[in-house]
């Protein structure tokens, strides 16, 4: 493994890189309840994962509470966990800098993801103290005043609350919108991060302008493929306003397959459309008028709940979404059942510039490192992922920490999916 392309430089935009394993976004729930600002474990835990050259995409941060879900959904976080992050106020931002110059001392780069969850967000929060009393606007909004569906079918979290009905925003309110991303980007520069990441995926507010199950307007961000992407060129020609050229990425999820039979019938929190392939066609082709760092696409076959990962179906899809390197000019980067070896393919076959790895970066910090050495990786535990507990956060052990990984399962590099057809290793089904 030494010798593989995932250990060639690249430059994304602004952001100098000496490897492509990034670290995906993924929520935690781990920030103070109180102040949604992240904790000191919140930034031992990047710097864990930080690596010299290497880039760290945070977890969702949420601009403004209009945009926040709190996440009283899971009954573990009900009890005893932390809170998603945002960043909007002071508190946020001086908490984030703390994360950034941890990452910056291990001479790592580190983005932030904006997101504004739309629909998603949920009303309980006028009521949480970092808002209460403030005039600052309260979910949930959309692009029309659809729910989304309840109950497991739709929603792959299947939680048990009910989903509340957003208001419609209204054109006029567009420019606020872009207004509230410019501010969160504006606290995520000053706080030193190095690029900020549009999060326009996974069936939140930009996503739910994109599809036509939860864009049913009929003004200028509605209807045609121009006006539903009107929303996701604003705001990210406002970032770039703020970050600067080449220190903005952008997230798209094109749409999701179901892993266990690898086929287009499941959905991002029920945001989905007839015309997926010409929307999202519509929206990368556009992509190219700015001046990213890159284009974050998720690979559609992740959604498996499975906990082995050698069962997990997710790992067994090939590539899907190779039309889109076509239509796009910048840096490319993948995210979504990728393995070591399916990663250093994907590079190889041009697929992708860069490859984000998610739940193996939960429970290897050290990932990059491992994957170079042909070390074996520790099993992350998924009833951690979003259990607010420090537990299943900052103590999976580093390739050198044998003490801490009593408890945790490991896997030789060679064995990660490795009962995949020939044809989703190698992706030769898509050359
Ligand atoms: C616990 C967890 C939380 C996630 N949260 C986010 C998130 O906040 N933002 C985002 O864009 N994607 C999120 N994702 C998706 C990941 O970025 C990534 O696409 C996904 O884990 C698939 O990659 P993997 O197969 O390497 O895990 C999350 C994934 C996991 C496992």
């Amino acid at each position: 493994m030494t010798d593989n392309l995932l250990f060639t430089p690249v430059t994304a935009g602004a952001l100098a890189l000496q490897h492509r394993i990034v670290m995906a976004p993924m929520t935690r729930i781990r920030a103070d309840r109180i102040t949604l600002a992240p904790t000191t474990d919140n930034a031992d835990y990047y710097s864990q994962r930080a690596s010299e050259g290497g880039l760290i995409i945070t977890e969702a941060v949420h601009i403004s509470p209009e945009g926040t879900p709190i996440w009283t959904i899971y009954q573990n976080v009900r009890d005893d966990g932390g809170q998603v992050p945002g960043i909007w106020t002071d508190t946020q931002r001086d908490g984030w800098r703390e994360v950034v110059s941890a990452v910056h001392a291990k001479k790592g780069l580190i983005v932030c993801q904006l997101l504004h969850a739309g629909r998603i967000a949920q009303p309980e929060i006028g009521d949480h103290p970092v808002v209460a009393n403030s005039d600052l606007p309260l979910p949930s909004v959309s692009a029309s005043a659809i729910a989304m569906p309840q109950g497991d079918e739709d929603n792959h979290y299947g939680w048990d609350q009910p989903n509340s009905t957003p208001r419609a925003l209204a054109t006029t309110e567009m420019r606020r919108i872009c207004d509230d991303y410019a501010h969160a980007a504006r606290m995520a520069k000053d706080a030193g991060f190095d690029a900020i990441e549009l999060h326009a995926a996974h069936g939140y507010l930009i996503d739910q302008f994109l599809n036509q199950s939860t864009n049913q307007r009929d003004d200028i961000y509605g209807g045609s493929l121009a006006n539903r992407c009107r929303l996701l060129f604003e705001v990210t020609a406002t970032l770039i306003d703020v970050m600067g050229a080449g220190r903005v990425g952008v997230r798209l999820s094109p749409y999701l397959n179901d892993p266990e039979t690898g086929t287009p019938s499941a959905t991002y929190f029920g945001a989905e459309s007839d015309d997926a392939d010409a929307i999202y066609s519509h929206a990368v082709r556009g992509l190219n008028d700015f001046d990213l760092a890159y284009l974050l696409l998720t690979e559609p076959r992740v959604g498996s709940m499975a906990s082995d990962p050698e069962s997990d179906q997710g790992y067994h899809h090939p590539l899907a979404l190779r039309h889109y390197r076509t239509l796009y000019n910048g840096m490319l980067m993948g995210a979504g059942g990728f393995t070591p070896l399916t990663a250093a393919t994907a590079i190889e076959q041009n697929a992708y510039d860069l490859i984000a790895f998610g739940r193996w970066f939960i429970s290897n910090p050290d990932l990059p490192d491992r994957i170079r050495h042909g070390h074996d990786l520790t099993i992350y535990d998924r009833a951690t992922f979003y259990s607010g507990s420090s537990a299943g956060y900052t103590d999976y052990p580093d390739r050198h920490d044998r003490a801490k990984a009593d408890g945790y399962r490991m896997i030789a590099i060679a064995n990660v999916g490795a009962s995949l057809p020939k044809s989703a290793q190698t992706g030769e089904k898509f050359k």
